[in-house]
């Protein structure tokens, strides 16, 4: 019975954001299935800074591996897996963004899920809870979500910047430059098989693309990681613009649907 009105209340849920996305207006069908393979580029020769072993929180890197010579290209390769790389970054004192936010937020979700879902950078609730997307555009995020059956369960969650930029504001090109190894070096662990860049900082960071969202949203690319592994990726409107501009909603209802039908195409 319990379990009867969880079923009717998530449906309700769903029709009551399906409705606000404006789900009844018509969107012309567009062809989404350009193929485009980019290179993923690492920085390379960079130094690393690192803090002293002792400050880690996390146990994972032996002394050893911390070694101040080697690039940061080799350092993240070394990461084997998400606690060598979220000690790595705990201990990465290249980004001034560290010194103003006041933790790492390095990832909700499912780790073991098909589908990854790449924000831009956290804001204040995310700088207080640690965690991405739990404040309001969170609350959407879930809700865009929760409509296509997907919850954090079955997704998995990271930010193209695991600090918050001071007063929320816009990664700049060299933050996310210097963070994009790291994302690649997410991505490859994971080994998601669908990508979704939330908003225009995630899109650009990772398919490198030029112009705005609008231009790029709702078409589905692809990225071939270092390890040639190739992922399908689409690019979709963020949360916090949807909260501003709430009539952009159909689009992002578009391309949710075009998210569910590729899980169902390839039966994730
Ligand atoms: N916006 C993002 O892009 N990421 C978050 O984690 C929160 C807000």
């Amino acid at each position: 019975m319990e379990s009867d009105n969880n079923n009717l209340y998530q449906l309700i849920a769903n029709l009551e954001w399906q409705i606000n996305m404006g789900v009844e207006a018509m969107v012309e069908e567009k062809n989404n299935n350009h193929s485009n393979i980019e290179k993923n580029k690492l920085n390379k020769g960079d130094n690393l800074k690192l803090e002293t072993p002792q400050k880690l929180d996390t146990p994972y890197l032996k002394e050893e591996e911390i070694n101040q010579d080697i690039s940061i290209e080799e350092s993240i390769n070394n990461c084997l897996n998400l606690e060598d790389l979220k000690s790595f970054m705990l201990a990465f004192n290249g980004c001034d963004l560290k010194k103003t936010a006041t933790q790492l937020v390095f990832s909700d979700g499912n780790p073991k899920s098909n589908v990854m879902i790449i924000g831009e950078a956290p804001g204040a609730e995310e700088d207080r809870q640690g965690k991405p997307f739990c404040g309001a555009s969170g609350q959407l995020l879930d809700k865009m979500l929760a409509s296509i059956n997907l919850d954090r369960n079955n997704v998995y969650i990271t930010n193209v910047i695991p600090w918050r930029p001071p007063g929320n504001r816009t990664p700049t090109e060299n933050e996310i430059n210097l963070m994009k190894p790291f994302l690649m070096r997410h991505i490859e662990i994971v080994k998601p098989k669908i990508l979704v860049a939330v908003g225009g900082s995630a899109s650009k960071a990772i398919l490198d693309i030029e112009g705005g969202i609008l231009r790029h949203r709702g078409i589905w690319k692809e990225i071939r990681l270092s390890n040639s592994f190739v992922i399908p990726i689409i690019a979709t409107l963020h949360p916090a613009y949807l909260l501003r501009a709430p009539n952009q909603k159909k689009l992002a209802w578009e391309d949710l649907k075009s998210i569910r039908s590729k899980i169902q195409e390839f039966n994730y």
